[in-house]
């Protein structure tokens, strides 16, 4: 199904549409993306579209959460074919403002959001800064679209842990929703960095997720030394030739250590694969 799409760079053009849609007491929903469209963020829109009246879909390679020797130059940029992707997908509205449009004062007069503890663990760690520039550019978002819901994937688990954090704390008027991981047939989970892998790291890439689906399977059959699970799954990894940045098991609310009562975990991990650095999750019960 393919229906009219409107197409907007600017905020006043943006604030212009939604205006229209807002009068009529239409729920906007609204996809925060960077592009290079997969079938995972088509499911995000999908998504949207089933529960809002009108979809937003933004495209917006963020410069604020790469860091320093990071890809954001390299970072696939692909328009075109997205704006052609989410026409079939049913979004109502592409905005694809330009790094001007977005950050209007030199780099080090930004405002910057932080969340302490839940932005500085894990990717946080290995990517400092990262999760600033998440939260910035999505509390822009936010406040440029003013949507009644927002869809975001629980392949970035903790990203989507910091924005529910982030909404609450800062009393943003937003219904966040998660929804889970789209994976290749091979069990890989997609993702635009997947583009990096040469053919045979491709074919080495699904261990990720195979490797976290038995560290899941050890805890839920009763297995606590999650210790000694750990170090062999991260030492199974670098053996196919990863290099892994950190393999955990967390409290799925919070990320924090799991207490022994703790039911709700997640195994996380992210390793790089030649040029690609591969983050994959999976949340489980015990
Ligand atoms: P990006 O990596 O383009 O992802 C956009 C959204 O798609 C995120 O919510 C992400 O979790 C989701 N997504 C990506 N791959 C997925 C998959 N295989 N299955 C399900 N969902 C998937 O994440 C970002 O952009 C940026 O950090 C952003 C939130 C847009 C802020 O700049």
């Amino acid at each position: 199904m393919s229906r009219t799409m409107v197409r907007v760079e600017t905020i006043p053009a943006l604030r212009r549409t939604l205006g229209e849609w807002r009068l009529r007491d239409e729920r906007i929903a609204l996809v925060p993306t960077m592009g290079n469209l997969h079938a995972g963020h088509l499911q995000l829109v999908r998504r949207a579209r089933e529960i809002g009246d009108r979809v937003v879909v933004s495209i917006f390679v963020n410069p604020t959460q790469f860091g320093e020797g990071e890809d954001f130059g390299a970072y696939p940029r692909t328009l075109e074919e997205d704006a052609q992707a989410l026409k079939g997908a049913g979004a109502d509205l592409l905005f694809s403002p330009s790094v001007a449009e977005v950050y209007r004062r030199p780099q080090e007069q930004l405002s910057l959001i932080h969340l302490p503890g839940i932005s500085e663990m894990l990717c946080g760690a290995s990517r400092p800064g990262h999760f600033d520039g998440v939260a910035t550019v999505v509390c822009k978002l936010f406040n440029m679209v003013q949507p009644g819901l927002a869809v975001f994937g629980e392949k970035d688990f903790q990203q989507l842990l910091v924005i529910r954090r982030m909404t609450e704390d800062l009393d943003l008027p937003v219904e966040i929703v998660g929804v889970p991981t789209v994976r290749e047939k091979d069990g890989l989970a997609m993702s635009s960095r997947n583009a990096y892998l040469r053919p045979e790291e491709r074919k080495i890439a699904p261990n990720l997720h195979r490797i976290l689906r038995e560290v899941a399977d050890k805890v839920r059959a009763g297995e606590g030394n999650l210790v000694g699970l750990k170090s062999i799954a991260r030492a199974e990894l670098t053996e196919l030739g990863f290099r892994p940045d950190y393999l955990e098991i967390r409290r799925a609310a919070d990320l924090a250590p799991p207490k022994p009562e703790d039911r709700r975990l997640v195994v996380l991990a992210a390793a790089h694969l030649g040029r690609a650095r591969l983050i994959d999750n999976l949340p489980f019960r015990r």
